[in-house]
């Protein structure tokens, strides 16, 4: 066989290399940087220390020596990996453990509650939504999602529209009337509504209580991905039902355990008979290795920690410089999304702009990308800035001043 045979560009490199360039051009190509230190506020990336304000780790749990040596001891007693899919033996007493804790935390909001835990919130969002679509199988069921949701969300109702013939309806930013309407006249038997609790990359919290009113009045399930709000919401840190004091059958609550958590991983609360439909249904569940039962016991300890003394005063920091930011943070003509929750975007429009504002903030040592479509809409390409409770006010009003700076580099003045 000729070595070189492979060498030669064919069809599908050469298309690669034409589409790799296009996102060059549209100044969409992504970098992937490697942190050489555990993820905390001030990691050292690529060989310099840098000033985070980007991860998810809002309670700044990621690198709590209790969760690092439950984790090793998680190890040590239940082993390195799982070795199989939860229906086949890779579901631990472990996993069940943390199961029963993950329902006693949304117990109060949803009767006869059971919680079915994932490796993470992509996966348990196919799921919900593929696995619930899926309780009808005659094509009688009509999917609405909202514009802003994650993508987990959104290809979850794709692959739900492909796999039951559902019907899917996207309805713009908080447009409840739009949402109404369409309901109003859906003859479909099943009617499921999808929404981000906290949206990822704008920071305001969905209409919860204004949803649960709509979909009782259509019939409708209404699942809650509170992969922003799970940790940081409420007194307790049990999320978004917690704090609004919603309780249903309806709700499909769906929380992430990569955030606020600091570990991996995902559960999603319903009621029992869901949960075990999804067991014996969802296939994104069904087909994938169970996670290490190590990371179940891990995850126990975090939310131990969130939902006692020191969770409860890493919330009172987190909106202490949530607050210094909100009273302090004046741009000269950048916009700021009034925001009560760690994310905090700066909103700048165009790729260039949000990429050069990013490169500048680099520059004065901040960690701090451009996020740009597909992953927020065209046109408002933003900084996303992100606290945690290990950030001190001091690294907030650095940031601010350093912001200011930058954003009059930017606009000449
Ligand atoms: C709103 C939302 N849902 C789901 C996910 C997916 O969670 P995971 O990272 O655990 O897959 C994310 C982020 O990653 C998210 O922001």
């Amino acid at each position: 066989m000729n070595a070189n045979a492979d060498k030669n560009p064919f069809y599908a490199l050469k298309l690669a290399q034409k589409q790799i360039s296009i996102l060059d051009d549209q100044l969409l190509r992504r970098k992937l940087l490697h942190t050489e230190t555990p993820c905390d506020t001030h990691p050292i990336v690529q060989g310099r220390q840098l000033n985070a304000f980007c991860s998810n780790d809002y309670l700044g749990l990621a690198n709590h020596p209790q969760l690092i040596n439950s984790l090793a001891e998680g190890a040590k007693k239940y082993g390195a990996g799982s070795g199989a899919s939860h229906l086949i033996s890779g579901h631990s007493v472990v996993h069940d453990l943390l199961e029963k804790k993950l329902a006693q935390f949304q117990s109060k909001h949803i009767p006869d509650v059971r919680a079915l835990f994932f490796c993470t919130g992509y996966l348990a969002n196919l799921t919900a939504i593929t696995g619930l679509a899926a309780l009808n199988t005659s094509g009688g069921v009509s999917i609405y999602s909202a514009a802003l949701n994650h993508a987990s969300l959104i290809d979850g109702t794709r692959l739900a529209a492909a796999q039951t013939k559902a019907n899917t309806h996207i309805f713009d930013h908080n447009n409840l009337s739009q949402l109404k309407h369409n309901l109003q006249s859906d003859p479909a038997e099943l009617k499921i509504i999808a929404i981000d609790g906290v949206f990822s990359m704008d920071g305001d919290i969905a209409p919860i209580k204004d949803l649960l009113a709509i979909a009782k009045e259509y019939d409708a399930l209404l699942i809650v991905d509170d992969a922003h709000g799970f940790g940081v919401l409420g007194e307790q840190g049990h999320g978004l039902l917690e704090m609004l004091n919603v309780h249903s059958s309806r709700i499909i609550y769906i929380g992430t355990l990569g955030k606020a958590a600091g570990i991996s991983g995902a559960f999603i609360c319903a009621n029992e008979f869901f949960i075990e439909w999804l067991v014996q249904k969802g296939r994104p569940y069904i087909y994938s290795t169970a996670s290490p039962p190590a990371i179940a016991h891990a995850l126990i300890a975090s939310l131990n920690l969130i939902e006692g003394e020191d969770g409860k005063n890493r919330r009172r920091q987190l909106h202490k410089l949530i607050t210094l930011w909100q009273d302090e943070m004046v741009f000269s003509s950048w916009g700021k999304i009034s925001s009560s929750m760690p994310i905090q975007p700066v909103i700048l429009g165009s790729n260039a702009t949000a990429l050069e504002a990013a490169k500048l903030l680099d520059e004065a040592g901040y960690w701090i990308p451009a996020i740009r479509p597909p992953t927020v809409p065209v046109g408002s390409s933003r900084l996303r800035i992100t606290f945690s409770a290990n950030h001190s006010v001091d690294d907030v009003q650095k940031l601010m001043d350093t912001l200011k700076r930058v954003e009059h580099q930017i606009i000449g003045i």
